[in-house]
């Protein structure tokens, strides 16, 4: 709860957007007077017109006004659009910032962006705070997951108002789905990989559609089956939106679905998310599978073109695949996608020494965000089981989970090749699946061929690790096997 102030403002926000506006209503229902402004300043005189008497929202028309509005220290939070407009905002505000005060961007900045502005601010004493926000508009009207990361003594100026307005959840509904992330950019590199995750489970979900509708289902029957299923282990904000869209018809009573253009827009953050896992090393395959999916399907043209040229089997979907091998394959495909996504952040946090608590940032996405689903609190319970777990395919709810799905994902996959349907996150997901089941695999030849074509060199299976062999393989003459140690 917001503290008397003597007539100053709480908070400040700036950026007007929908984002932002719906932010500002949120905040002043939890009782903080909020002055706002916007570059435009028509947009800041709209949105104060329509705001209810009852929320203390103060609309600045000058930013020397807005600054000059707020309590110290300030909290001023930016929703402006992300890249330069960031920068702007900040230019304009410095001047007029003490030591002390508190700046939270709260929009989808890259994380090496925020944390570059983090430097540059705490240098002049400003705290800095980037905050993944997700949730979309209904999210920061009513309860958005937040994820802040930045100047650690931002944070109990801050805490009480994030969590105030951030959405609850946990057994009780009370826990608030906002807590401290770490340094940097920790907190928009969390969010990042959350949109990641996100994309991976639209894009399975899609799949799942049309192998459904492969299977001969009408959207009015779809829609039921994801209603089913969000009433199991797929519980989930996504799946329950699916069942709604599927059952919304057009004018002329046909699904809607049916008239979308099937080019999907993207903003960027999965791409992001992907060029980071394979920066750090780590193969997060499902989330780069629907970053390409999208990629393709933007494709109209090509993919209209090549429909016309390229073969495939004119067999449909085999009629022994049945509904419930398509919901394993969606749970399957979730574990791992899931698994790959924690990889990615534990390696994160080693790499640039942010400490992440991993366990508490799942608890953050049990609510108000686009990836809330009920097998979280499953993770949680698995990473509280072994915090140190590095991969959540270790734990027995995830192998357990994994032995149970694995048939219904392997007939899925199975199915969908040999009727030419592509699933490329559920495929993707297998062959992780069988990969890292592999106590040995398919390397060997690699090693080989590296060490022949460049003299890389290649350990042995029947020497310690470390110690590293190089072959002579084409003068050999295809015989010899002259190791050497080169330590
Ligand atoms: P506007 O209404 O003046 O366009 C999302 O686009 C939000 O970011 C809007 O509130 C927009 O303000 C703001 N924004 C975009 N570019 C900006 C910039 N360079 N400086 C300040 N605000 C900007």
């Amino acid at each position: 709860m917001p503290t008397s102030n003597g007539g100053s403002a709480d908070v400040g926000l700036i950026g007007l957007a929908v984002m932002g506006q719906n932010l500002v209503l949120n905040l002043a229902d939890s009782g903080y007077s909020v002055a706002v402004y916007n570059r435009t300043t028509a947009t800041t005189t709209a949105f104060a017109a329509e705001v209810d008497p009852s929320q203390d929202v103060r609309p600045a028309e000058t930013i020397d006004s807005f600054v000059a509005s707020l309590a110290k220290p300030r909290r001023i939070i930016l929703l402006v659009q992300a890249g330069a407009a960031v920068d702007a905002v900040i230019e304009e505000l410095l001047p007029h910032l003490d030591r002390g005060d508190v700046v939270i961007d709260g929009g989808n900045s890259l994380h090496v962006d925020t944390a570059t502005r983090h430097d540059r601010l705490h240098a002049q004493g400003i705290l800095y705070v980037g905050a993944g926000v997700s949730g979309g508009e209904e999210g920061a009207r009513h309860g958005p997951a937040i994820m802040p990361g930045g100047s650690a003594e931002a944070w109990p100026l801050v805490a009480d108002m994030l969590q105030d307005i951030s959405a609850k959840a946990g057994a009780t509904g009370q826990d608030p789905c906002c807590s401290w992330i770490g340094p940097g950019g920790s907190g928009h590199y969390v969010k990042m990989i959350h949109n990641g995750i996100e994309y991976g489970d639209m894009q399975v979900l899609a799949e799942a559609v049309s192998l459904l509708a492969g299977l001969g289902r009408t959207s009015a029957e779809m829609a039921e089956t994801f209603a089913i299923w969000n009433q199991g282990r797929l519980a989930s904000y996504l799946v329950e939106i699916t069942a709604q869209i599927l059952a919304v018809t057009d004018d002329d009573g046909s699904p809607l679905i049916d008239s979308i253009l099937d080019a999907a827009g993207q903003k960027g953050t999965g791409r992001w998310t992907v060029v980071s896992a394979m920066e750090l090393g780590q193969p997060m395959l499902l989330v780069a599978e629907a970053v390409g999916a999208r990629m393709l399907s933007a494709m109209v043209d090509v993919r209209a073109a090549a429909s016309e040229v390229l073969a495939g089997p004119d067999d449909p979907l085999r009629t022994g695949l049945i509904e419930a091998d398509v919901e394993d394959a969606v749970d399957g495909a979730k574990l791992i996608s899931y698994a790959q996504g924690f990889m990615v952040l534990a390696e994160a946090s080693d790499q640039y020494g942010w400490d992440l608590d991993l366990s508490s940032i799942v608890k953050i996405w049990r609510g108000g965000c686009i990836i809330r689903a009920a097998f979280l609190d499953d993770i949680v319970v698995a990473l509280d089981r072994d915090p140190a777990q590095r991969n959540l395919l270790l734990d027995p709810f995830f192998s357990e989970a994994l032995a149970a799905a694995e048939g219904g994902l392997r007939r899925t996959v199975v199915a969908a090749a040999s009727a030419g349907v592509a699933v490329p996150a559920m495929a993707s997901a297998l062959s992780f699946y069988d990969g890292i089941r592999a106590a040995r695999g398919s390397a060997a030849l690699i090693q080989a061929q590296r060490d022949c074509f460049g003299a890389h060199t290649y350990e042995r299976t029947d020497r310690p690790r470390g110690e590293w062999y190089h072959t002579d393989w084409i003068g050999s003459g295809g015989t010899a096997r002259s190791g050497s140690y080169t330590a």
